[in-house]
């Protein structure tokens, strides 16, 4: 995909502002500061998308629209938006449909965001429709973490704005209504990853967004099969492989494998994801599945991820759980350096 991109502003900061936001989305992305360079520049290049400022140094931006419009060059068709601080709102209620979309300073990110992407995709659905292709998963956390909730909404919300997640949940057949298992199992676990991870001084917005990408992926190849998705440890699928087909008893054996092999070309997904989801069931011993590698070869950050996942399933099985309890068979099961520290972790969550 090359998609060009011209900015025409003449501050700087904004220049930056934009670059930082849209640029992923175009290979080229080329500036221009003043009216006559922008005109040179729509005279010579063809723009998929062309962002103007209307006051330029002084100078009127509304003759770059007038050129685009009025004179016969290569850009005429082609979708512009503007941003100004300068403009009325008689203005921007005359010229709204002509415009890909009409934005005053100081404008909202999300908003740009999403009108730039609805002009290079028309056919896409917009990021309203997106977020209701990703469910939205809550939870009230057995435990109290102060700020948790707001540290989880803005990860939530950064990681249901990726357009590739959209387009992969949208292939996992998962059961909305209230009470669904694997709602619930990704809401815990969203919660109690992060709760973790902040716990570990890990609280930096991307680390947080690896767990919720994680939560939300790392089932998808059993998610639509509620009588695979709880089996918890190799001795537990192992109990119940003489009730499973051949196909279904190696589906569950390797689920982890076949998600992180659909995520692991995308490059919007961080690659430590593609190692959590691999080692979702890994538990440094022989109880993990499908590899039952040792604890030296799980990383810190999917350590942090198998234990959220083994105590949500823990709490989800048993109504009358305790972190004592937990606690207990956590030093029976979790061995080696990397599990200790998250141990620290644990108890400080869990007793706090
Ligand atoms: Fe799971
Ligand atoms: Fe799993």
């Amino acid at each position: 995909m090359s998609k060009k991109l011209l900015i025409i502003d003449d501050s700087v900061e904004i220049h930056e502002i934009i670059t930082n936001l849209i640029s992923e989305q175009f290979s080229i992305v080329k500036s221009a500061t003043n009216v006559d360079e922008a005109i040179e520049e729509l005279k010579t290049e063809i723009f998929d998308c062309i962002i103007l400022d209307i006051n330029l140094g002084g100078k009127n931006g509304a003759h770059v629209i007038k050129f685009l419009i009025d004179t016969n060059n290569p850009n005429q068709e082609k979708p512009f938006i503007i941003i100004s601080g300068l403009i009325g709102d008689s203005f921007v209620g005359k010229y709204k449909r002509k415009f890909a979309g009409v934005f005053l300073k100081p404008f909202d990110h999300d908003e740009f965001i999403e009108c730039v992407e609805k002009t290079l995709n028309p056919d896409k659905p917009v990021l309203n429709d997106a977020l209701d292709a990703i469910p939205e998963v809550k939870c009230d956390l057995p435990f109290t973490i102060p700020f948790i909730e707001e540290k989880v909404q803005s990860a939530l919300q950064t990681v249901r704005k990726n357009s590739h997640l959209r387009e992969l949940f949208e292939t996992m057949k998962i059961d909305r209504s209230e009470g669904n298992y694997i709602l619930a199992h990704i809401g815990l676990l969203v919660n109690i990853s992060t709760a973790l991870s902040i716990a570990m001084e890990w609280n930096t917005d991307k680390t947080l967004c690896k767990f919720v990408y994680a939560a939300y992926l790392h089932d998808m190849a059993i998610s639509d099969r509620i009588d695979l998705v709880r089996i918890r440890d190799a001795k537990d699928l192992e109990s119940k492989k003489k009730s499973f087909s051949p196909d279904d008893y190696k589906l569950v054996l390797n689920h982890p494998l076949i998600a992180a092999a659909k995520i692991e070309n995308i490059t919007e997904i961080p690659s430590d994801v593609v190692h959590i989801v691999k080692q979702h069931h890994e538990f440094g011993n022989d109880l993990g599945f499908p590899g039952q590698i040792s604890a030296n070869r799980i990383s810190p950050i999917s350590a942090v991820f198998i234990v959220a996942h083994d105590l949500t399933d823990y709490i989800l099985d048993n109504a009358l759980w305790s972190y004592q309890d937990y606690l207990k068979s956590y030093r029976s099961k979790f061995k080696g350096a990397t599990f200790n520290k998250v141990y620290s972790a644990l108890e400080k969550v869990l007793k706090e």
